[in-house]
């Protein structure tokens, strides 16, 4: 039995010390959510259909995904031979990783994209060590970091914070890319592009008809949220939500694949991870997202024994986004040798997958893609 709050309001952000200050930017911020989806992409999109802000898998297109994947190839490639001069190619942009919530390969993994690139950054792991403590509002927050920095790199526990951020930035006049690290239960669209590289890279270059499945805590997986969201541009997906129905994927997933992508077949499945594995290409295990309540026991069915690989397609693929926990068996930690397990692998992409990133929203990537 498991339980959790479902709460994820925009009480989170922190509006201000007094009443006044709360109440207008608050009403501000409502009357710009109000607008609803159009007016986010608005404020996301560049008029070319690519990305400003990396915010939500939503605004991904598949020119995007191409772009970062082809991108992160050639810089993976062109580092290897030529890293002096990768590590000057963002030198004279910095960014600030500004993180409210703990992290260990999303912190990790953007602090050596950015080192790889030569650009320059610095870190807030905890708000106690900033003037918060003193009063001040993230709205202020936000446009101090955007008076010294060229990005800003955001984990928060909000759903909203991201888009508060996004939001922020449009309303000063030195708006810079917000990225979006992980807010909140609804999105984490880096980990998104991290795994959709290492789908893609698996599958030599197809995702089209590709049977993903997601294993264990589907309705607070924010990694499961965005990528299953991000699946669903390519053409006949399977997105197979296996989970105990106290986890099952939440609606709001659900009704943006139903109405974005009908071509998507969703199934929802109950009965553990056995009877399913020998259908799946993907297998995408999460653990139990339990520091956003009371923690629960994993049940056995839902855990990937070492022994699932006997059943599991030679082609298939074993992802996790991390941290990872009693859902995993240790023992398929001691296997060498076996493709199928990528889940190292897909950590370590992220670091290149996120400097890829910043070399297009630094504007870079034309000094990549013709050097290999
Ligand atoms: N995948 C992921 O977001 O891991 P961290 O919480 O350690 O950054």
């Amino acid at each position: 039995m498991y339980f959790f709050k479902r709460a994820f309001n925009l009480e989170n952000i922190f509006w201000g010390a007094n009443q006044e200050t709360k109440t207008f930017v608050k009403k501000e911020f409502n009357e710009f959510l109000s607008g609803g989806e159009s007016q986010i992409r608005d404020l996301c999109l560049r008029e070319d259909g690519m990305p400003r802000h990396i915010l939500s898998s939503t605004h991904f297109n598949k020119k995007f995904l191409d772009y970062i994947y082809t991108l992160t190839k050639s810089l993976k490639l062109f580092h290897r031979g030529n890293p002096k001069y990768v590590s000057n190619l963002c030198s004279d942009y910095s960014v600030l990783n500004y993180f409210q919530q703990s992290s260990s390969r999303t912190f990790l993994s953007f602090s050596m994209a950015q080192s790889l690139l030569g650009v320059r950054k610095e870190e807030v792991r905890s708000i106690e060590t900033s003037s918060f403590t003193k009063g001040e509002s993230d709205i202020d927050s936000l446009r101090t970091i955007s008076s010294y920095f060229d990005a800003i790199v955001c984990r928060h526990p909000s759903s909203y914070y991201h888009l508060f951020a996004g939001w922020v930035m449009s309303c000063s006049e030195r708006e810079i890319p917000i990225i979006n690290a992980g807010c909140g239960i609804k999105e984490h669209p880096t980990q998104a592009l991290l795994d959709y590289f290492t789908i893609k890279e698996s599958f030599s270059g197809r995702v089209n008809g590709l049977t993903v499945g997601f294993v264990g805590d589907c309705l607070r997986g924010r990694t499961v949220h965005s990528l299953a969201k991000l699946l669903s541009l390519f053409d006949n997906i399977t997105l197979v939500f296996i989970s105990p129905s106290e986890l099952s994927i939440d609606n709001d997933t659900l009704t943006y694949i139903r109405e974005n992508s009908p071509s998507t077949k969703i199934v929802i499945k109950r009965d553990g991870i056995e009877p399913n594995v020998s259908n799946l290409d993907v297998v995408y295990m999460t653990r139990i997202q339990d520091e956003w309540g009371k923690k629960g026991v994993y049940p056995e069915e839902f855990c990937f024994k070492k022994r699932l690989l006997d059943k599991f397609s030679p082609d298939g693929i074993l992802m996790h986004p991390m941290p990872k926990r009693e859902e995993m068996d240790p023992a398929l930690d001691f296997i060498k040798g076996d493709k199928r397990l990528v889940y190292w692998r897909q950590q370590r992409n992220g670091m290149w997958v996120r400097a890829a990133l910043f070399a297009y929203l630094f504007n870079r990537g034309n000094q990549l893609e013709n050097l290999n």
